[in-house]
């Protein structure tokens, strides 16, 4: 009896020691589970663009036209090209080829911002302007083309697709990935000979030798977009400003080579380049209407007239620095006078 007693007493010490054993090992277990906590990156961006697929709360007449949208975003050509199914008012591009994956890659050009800063006061028209003429002036000048209709199902539905993306960023803010990350300037003006060197060696492979680009066998769309000539923007739109140019390229090209995070080009590349391809041959959009206030444009603004000394040439293509720097004495002698 006293002898079952006891190896009882040592199976229970046994199955007490055992069981301390598991519990601690566990216990060690979870803690050095916590410690090992990747760090994140600092993220590329702080805007995620909402997915059609979580997204179940936009449902019916709604979805259609964010879908139709981000269609007509994606493959305008299709749509509104020079053999557009539905009109013919552009030149053969697609919003997309500016504003990487349908306007939602960081620092692609992408559309986190519209919905929430606009409508907004620009200083090229003088005016405040809302979606549809912010959208219309890529119309007009980006591809080239005529204006939509507001009232038309395409302009509603790229409206509402824009509306749908920008749902989650609060009115007025803009968030980090937004839009062009802009370079700083260079001391020396963009050199359009040294853009062309670059521009055979890392874009020519899919733009082609004479910036025309690569169509598609169907002839409607292109599967690489053109740079200059005929079918490209026109020197009113925004790639015609080295400044923009170059922030676009910086982070974007090659294509699906280049990002924000691992450019390939250096600054220098990047203005150069866009020096080159800005110096070609294009079409032209009358914009004698542009800038009520011509002490408003922009350093860059490759048009004149100027209340500046600067030449457009120099406006063109830089420095760009004396041009600022001058604005800025010109402001702080005016609060001096005050
Ligand atoms: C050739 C290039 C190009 C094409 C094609 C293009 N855009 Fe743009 N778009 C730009 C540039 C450059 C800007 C100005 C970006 C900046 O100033 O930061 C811009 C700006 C915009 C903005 C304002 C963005 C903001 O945050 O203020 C909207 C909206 C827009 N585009 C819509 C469109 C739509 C819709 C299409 C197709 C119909 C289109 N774009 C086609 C180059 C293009
Ligand atoms: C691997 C092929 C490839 C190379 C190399 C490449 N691009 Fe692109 N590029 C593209 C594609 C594809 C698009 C359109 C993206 C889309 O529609 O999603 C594009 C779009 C553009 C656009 C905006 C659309 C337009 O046609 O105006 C510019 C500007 C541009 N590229 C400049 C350059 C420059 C400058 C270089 C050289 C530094 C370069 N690319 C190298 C494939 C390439």
């Amino acid at each position: 009896m006293k002898e079952a007693l006891r190896s009882n007493m040592f199976l229970v010490i046994l199955f007490l020691i055992i069981g301390i054993v598991i519990a601690v090992e566990l216990i060690n277990n979870k803690s050095s589970e916590k410690q090992i906590v990747v760090k994140p990156e600092t993220p590329d961006s702080t805007w995620v663009a909402p997915s059609l697929f979580s997204d179940q709360l936009t449902q019916g007449k709604q979805r259609e036209m964010v879908i139709y949208g981000q269609e007509l975003i994606t493959n305008t050509a299709k749509y509104l090209g020079p053999h557009g199914s539905v009109s013919q008012i552009t030149n053969g591009m697609n919003c997309q080829n500016c504003h990487l994956d349908a306007g939602t890659r960081p620092w692609g050009n992408n559309y986190s911002a519209v919905y929430s800063t606009y409508p907004k006061f620009r200083a090229r028209s003088g005016t405040i302007e809302n979606i549809y003429k912010r959208v219309n002036d890529c119309f007009e000048r980006s591809l080239n083309g005529k204006p939509l209709d507001t009232a038309s199902y395409e302009m509603q539905s790229i409206y509402t697709y824009l509306k749908w993306l920008g749902q989650d960023v609060s009115k007025g803010k803009k968030p980090h990935s937004a839009g062009l990350a802009t370079l700083a300037f260079m001391d020396r003006a963009a050199d359009p000979q040294k853009g062309k060197i670059i521009y055979t060696n890392s874009c020519q492979s899919c733009h082609g030798q004479n910036g025309e680009g690569v169509p598609n066998p169907d002839g409607i769309t292109f599967i690489y977009p053109p740079l200059w000539g005929d079918q490209s923007y026109n020197d009113g739109a925004g790639l015609y400003r080295i400044t923009k140019f170059s922030s676009f390229v910086k982070s974007n090209m090659p294509f699906n080579q280049a990002t924000h995070r691992s450019p390939k080009l250096t600054d220098e590349e990047a203005w150069d380049v866009a020096a080159f391809v800005n110096s070609q041959l294009r079409p032209h959009k009358d914009q004698s209407k542009d800038w009520v206030d011509i002490s408003q444009k922009s350093v860059d603004e490759p048009f004149g007239p100027y209340v500046d000394g600067f030449s457009e040439a120099q406006h063109k293509y830089g420095p760009f620095k004396p041009i600022q720097g001058a604005r800025k004495a010109k402001a702080a002698n005016k609060n001096i006078a005050k």
